[in-house]
């Protein structure tokens, strides 16, 4: 028997309980347990919408599991993160069945669960809640420093670094522009942005900005979640250029300066998460000689509305029958990443 509470807010002792759970999760499996968008939306109190999912086995101090729900502008994202002591039952069925009644309970809307690594017994839990096979999101990765017929694409090329306070408004309707209708990526506002500039990794210096007659054209943001270790890769966290400007090469000269910025600070390989239906941007990366080093797949399913669905949606503890549902594992599965990359989907 586990118990899953609901929690619209989390406190400081919560997340260290999910803090605790998630380093078990990233010993066991060697990935990161939640991808970063739900991590940040539980730490800093995300959108609104979002919630998280508690399982508890009495008696046991660490937690059973935890599910993290977010609202994106056209639909819900779901992660979650079991006990490596825990599984074999039924625990992340519990769970996303919990996170699934709250997204019933608020209206309900289109799902995608995001599991890094997938196999069969994914298929088979999703399966069981009623979700199917959906996006997929590859990682891809090369060495650095680029050859240099390639790093030539930003020789002259004109970019400057982010102001914090000042570009964020420019930068916003770029992004926006950029990713019209992407689940994550897109509909960023303020609130968003300025809590990535609290981020320990961020660095306004490796967020890279260019112009055309004035005004932002494209940019390339990076990531440095570890700058003690060399081997730990450099992110593309988010690259983009403005519609009316794509397909003249801004792309490849803000890859280029993006990757060249890495390397000037001591990286020796470079990462990034793009969909696999992104074919411009996955051709650009393989003419870069980026190679795919693993897949994360998204289940989708629609969820209907529950009948009185303003009336639900207050905290509580919703006690589940953990034996009735069999067969789950990690809902995970080994990205060597490391502990600070947490997936990014742009
Ligand atoms: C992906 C993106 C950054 C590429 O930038 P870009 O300026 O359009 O690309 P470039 O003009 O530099 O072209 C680079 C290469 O990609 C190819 N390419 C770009 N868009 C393409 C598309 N839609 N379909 C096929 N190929 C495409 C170009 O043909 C070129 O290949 P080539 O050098 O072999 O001819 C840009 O299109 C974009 O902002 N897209 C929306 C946001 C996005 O998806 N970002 C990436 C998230 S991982």
């Amino acid at each position: 028997m586990v118990e899953v509470e609901v929690k619209r807010r989390m406190g400081e002792d919560d997340i260290a309980e999910v803090a605790a759970l998630l380093r078990a999760v990233q010993a066991a499996d060697g990935h990161a347990g939640l991808g970063e968008h739900q991590w940040l939306d539980l730490v800093q109190g995300g959108r609104s919408g979002s919630a998280g999912f508690v399982a508890r086995t009495p008696g046991r101090a660490r937690l059973a599991g935890y599910a993290q729900l977010s609202r994106g502008p056209d639909s819900w994202a779901v992660e979650v993160a079991v006990d490596p002591a825990q599984r074999q039952a039924g625990i992340g069925i519990d769970l996303l069945r919990a996170a699934l009644a709250e997204v019933a309970a608020q209206g309900g809307g289109h799902v995608h669960l995001w599991v890094p690594k997938p196999t069969e017994l994914h298929d088979q839990v999703a399966s069981a809640v009623g979700l199917e096979r959906g996006r997929e999101l590859i990682q891809m990765r090369r060495s650095l420093p680029l050859d240099p017929m390639l790093a030539e694409a930003a020789d002259g090329f004109p970019v400057r670094s982010f102001r914090v306070g000042k570009d964020e408004p420019a930068w916003l309707e770029l992004n926006n522009l950029a990713f019209g209708g992407h689940p994550e990526q897109g509909a960023w506002d303020l609130g968003i942005i300025e809590e990535r500039e609290r981020q320990p990794w961020f660095d306004p210096e490796g967020f890279l900005l260019h112009e055309r007659n004035g005004r932002l054209a494209a940019f390339c943001w990076t990531k440095i979640a570890d700058r003690d270790d060399p081997s730990d890769p450099g992110e593309i966290y988010v690259i983009g250029v403005r519609p009316g400007l794509q397909g003249v090469g801004l792309g490849r000269a803000m890859l280029a300066a993006g990757a060249a910025y890495l390397s000037s600070q001591g990286k020796q390989s470079i990462m990034l998460y793009v969909d696999a239906g992104n074919t411009g941007a996955v051709h650009l990366y393989r003419s870069f000689g980026f190679a795919v080093d693993h897949h994360d797949r998204a289940y989708v399913g629609n969820v209907p509305a529950a009948p009185h669905a303003s009336e639900r949606g207050t905290d509580g503890a919703h006690p589940i029958d953990g034996a009735e549902a069999h067969g789950q594992a990690a809902l995970g599965g080994g990205d060597p990443g490391g502990p600070s990359h947490r997936r990014h989907r742009s």
